[in-house]
């Protein structure tokens, strides 16, 4: 069996060698250009697309990464790049859910204790206790409940606060309010203290969280994004934060990356800015998912995963 890998930025070597060992009857390359020998299988994040297009024999191919909104975009421009009859695997937590769940309870008790305000007040050598929040009513919603959704929420149940999700099929989880579909959009927003996106980017999601979204939340309300830009309305969101709709914002992903320079989000001072590693691709847990989905997937069984490429996650 034949697999090749191709990464813009992780380390082939260890890639190869890991995979390699995981899975000692196949060989692994990595991909370069002009590579057309048979594969049966292929693990790519941002791949060229002469890497998949036209390639014979292929049984599968798997995004490094949780997100396919960008092989799915390349896809749309270049159909052949594909056949349907290839499944597209996606990684499903493997270490990224962790580090989601840093970040959201980092964020949160930021916020919730108020320390965004105290950084606030030092360089003025300001020595005042401000007003704390009711846990009760610090409401927290989550754009999405799948896999890191999920999680992220249940790493926030420990704290007391109030917790809602929001998806497209209604969930069934303990001590957590489940919302479900466009139409429970708005109940979902009213009272949302903070609001997390975890939401897949597809058509459906594209701008949705804009003006009409951040005005239904609770005056001085907080945003966290930890899953795509384009899923937000960065005008609207600079606006809302200018009036003081919402109190602050942590983004970790932007209509454009690397976030422009002379961006008016950088020098925000309700802003925190990261650069697109809220959760980054483990590649050992990446691996060991890997390998376990191929030799399942080789033995007849549907591994977790699979892409329902129509409904665009
Ligand atoms: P997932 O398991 O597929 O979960 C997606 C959730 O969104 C599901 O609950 C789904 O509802 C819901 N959803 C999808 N479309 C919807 C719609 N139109 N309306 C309402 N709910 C909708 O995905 P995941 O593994 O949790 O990952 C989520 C996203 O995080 C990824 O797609 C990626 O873009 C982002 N991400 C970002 C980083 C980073 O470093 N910033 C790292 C990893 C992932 P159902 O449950 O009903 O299907
Ligand atoms: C990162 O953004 C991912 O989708 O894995």
């Amino acid at each position: 069996m034949e697999i090749i890998w191709y990464h813009p930025s992780q380390d082939a070597t260890r890639w190869i060698h890991g995979l390699q060992q995981r899975l000692p009857h196949v060989r692994v390359r990595g991909w370069q250009p002009g590579d057309n020998a048979p594969a049966d299988y292929a693990l790519v994040r941002s791949p060229p697309v002469e890497m998949l297009r036209g390639r014979q024999g292929l049984r599968g191919v798997f995004a490094l990464g949780a997100g396919v909104d960008e092989i799915l975009a390349q896809l749309k421009h270049h159909p052949d790049m594909l056949p349907d009859t290839v499944p597209l695997f996606r990684l499903e937590d493997t270490g990224m859910a962790r580090q989601m769940q840093e970040y959201a309870t980092h964020s949160v008790l930021d916020w919730f204790r108020r320390f965004d305000d105290y950084r606030l007040q030092q360089p003025q050598s300001c020595w005042q206790q401000l007003p704390s929040y009711q846990r009760e009513t610090f409401t927290i919603g989550i754009l999405g409940a799948g896999v890191l959704g999920q999680r992220v929420a249940d790493s926030l149940k420990i704290w007391g606060f109030p917790l809602r999700v929001w998806s497209r099929s209604p969930k069934q989880l303990e001590g957590i309010t489940s919302f479900a579909g466009r139409e429970s959009l708005n109940d979902f927003l009213r009272g949302t203290q903070v609001l997390i996106n975890l939401l897949p980017n597809t058509p459906e999601t594209l701008n949705l969280i804009n003006r009409d979204v951040l005005q239904r939340l609770p005056q001085g309300a907080f945003f966290l994004n930890l899953a795509r830009g384009a899923q937000v309305v960065e005008a609207d969101l600079l606006a809302a934060l200018n009036s003081g709709q919402l109190k602050a914002a942590a983004l970790d992903v932007f209509q454009q990356e690397p976030l422009p320079k002379n961006h008016p989000l950088w020098s925000h001072p309700r802003v925190t800015i990261t650069p697109h590693n809220a959760a980054i691709t483990v590649p050992e847990e990446a691996m060991d998912y890997i390998a376990r989905a191929i030799t399942q997937y080789e033995a007849g069984k549907t591994p977790q995963g699979c892409v329902d490429r129509q409904r665009g996650y």
